[in-house]
């Protein structure tokens, strides 16, 4: 197996900088547009063949050297006895969605058995495989969104209430998802997956106050109890007032978006490896803007106590296969100065 996203993982300088790619797999492909038309999305996710299939494309195709298992964030959710849906143009919804804690009663015991199709997939592309595999779930506070607002949101209103108005409840709700989390994430080792990664994406909508008392210690419980034979990946996007919060956080690497200089973050952040940061739309510009960009943040990577090259969020829906392919060649091939 190719082990240069591994050995960074863990800390160790590599020949070159491994780099693989958030939404890696997704519509911007013509090769999953094709599946798609056939299926919805959940009925992929769901179908081990086709998610297999699907999480192969970009290793085949953009030669990257990373996959990540093809599924999302919420398919915990059904294991907790909440429908989830995706509807085209909309994006997810869940119900009955969970807005006080007269609420609590809606989340089930957590049924491992409901979501097996996840651990099937998981060992049919361990095997089949020539790069490691990334399992993944949300972090509780993430998941907790989705479950409070019924579906993505732009304020957090109903989140926010939730959580200033009856903290211990909140707190309830929290205990539950990490419980979840820790045995979903627990069972993808179990399978097989050579890391985890664990999205923090709406983390930055708290102050640095709330994110200590509602986000952070649920992450850290979790990291903490897994079984530690994998590296853990930490990726937390608008992280500005919380770099310095994180660094307690046990993960073995941050993945940061790009609204942080790689350069100031090595120093924020000393003792973890890093991963990002290119901004995924630098990919719809030119060809010079982009590798402008790419090689700084190549350059910054090497102040960190190893690199991952990724993206600061998901591949755009817009992005050229073509183009992507360039980058991955461009960031195998990069020499760096004084080093053969
Ligand atoms: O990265 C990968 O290639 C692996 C698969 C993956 C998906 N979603 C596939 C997906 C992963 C790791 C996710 C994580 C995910 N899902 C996150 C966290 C990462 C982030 O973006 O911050 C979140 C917030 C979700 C929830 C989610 N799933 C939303 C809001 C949407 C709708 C938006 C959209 O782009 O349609 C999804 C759908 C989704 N998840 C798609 C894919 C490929 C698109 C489905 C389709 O084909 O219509």
């Amino acid at each position: 197996m190719r082990d240069t996203f591994l050995k960074a993982c863990r800390g160790i300088k590599t020949d070159y900088t491994p780099v693989w790619f958030m939404r890696q797999a997704g519509r911007y492909m013509p090769e999953y547009q094709k599946i798609r038309q056939k299926y919805d999305f959940l009925t992929m996710c769901k179908t081990p063949e086709i998610s297999v299939e699907i999480t192969m494309q970009p290793i085949r195709i953009l030669n990257v050297d990373a996959a990540i298992l093809f599924s999302d964030i919420l398919i915990p959710l059904e294991a907790m006895g909440l429908k989830i849906d995706f509807i085209d143009n909309i994006g997810p919804k869940v119900t009955p969605s969970v807005k006080t804690g007269d609420h609590l009663g809606y989340l089930k015991n957590f049924e491992l058995e409901k979501i097996e199709f996840v651990f099937k997939t998981i060992k049919i592309l361990i095997k089949e495989l020539d790069v490691p595999l990334i399992g993944f779930s949300a972090s509780p506070f993430t998941l907790a969104t989705y479950v409070i607002e019924g579906g993505s949101s732009k304020d957090f209103v109903d989140t926010k209430r939730f959580m200033f108005s009856e903290p211990e409840f909140f707190h309830n709700l929290m205990e539950t998802l990490t419980e979840a989390t820790f045995i979903y994430l627990n069972e993808q080792i179990k399978a097989g997956v050579h890391a985890i990664q664990i999205f923090d994406t709406w983390a930055g909508i708290l102050s640095p106050f709330d994110y200590e008392i509602f986000c952070k210690p649920y992450v850290k419980k979790i990291i903490e109890n897994l079984k530690r034979n994998v590296p853990i990946i930490y990726f937390c996007p608008n992280l500005a007032g919380l770099a310095k919060h994180i660094n307690d956080l046990i993960s073995d690497v941050i993945s940061l978006d790009w609204r942080i200089n790689l350069r100031e973050a090595t120093k924020l952040i000393s003792d973890k490896v890093i991963q990002g940061n290119l901004d995924p739309l630098t990919l719809l510009g030119s060809e010079e803007e982009l590798f402008k960009r790419a090689e700084l943040i190549l350059r910054d990577g090497r102040f960190a106590k190893s690199h991952i090259f990724n993206l600061g969020h998901g591949v755009n829906i817009n992005t050229s296969v073509e183009r992507l392919k360039k980058l991955v060649d461009f960031i195998h091939e990069f020499k760096f100065e004084g080093e053969v």
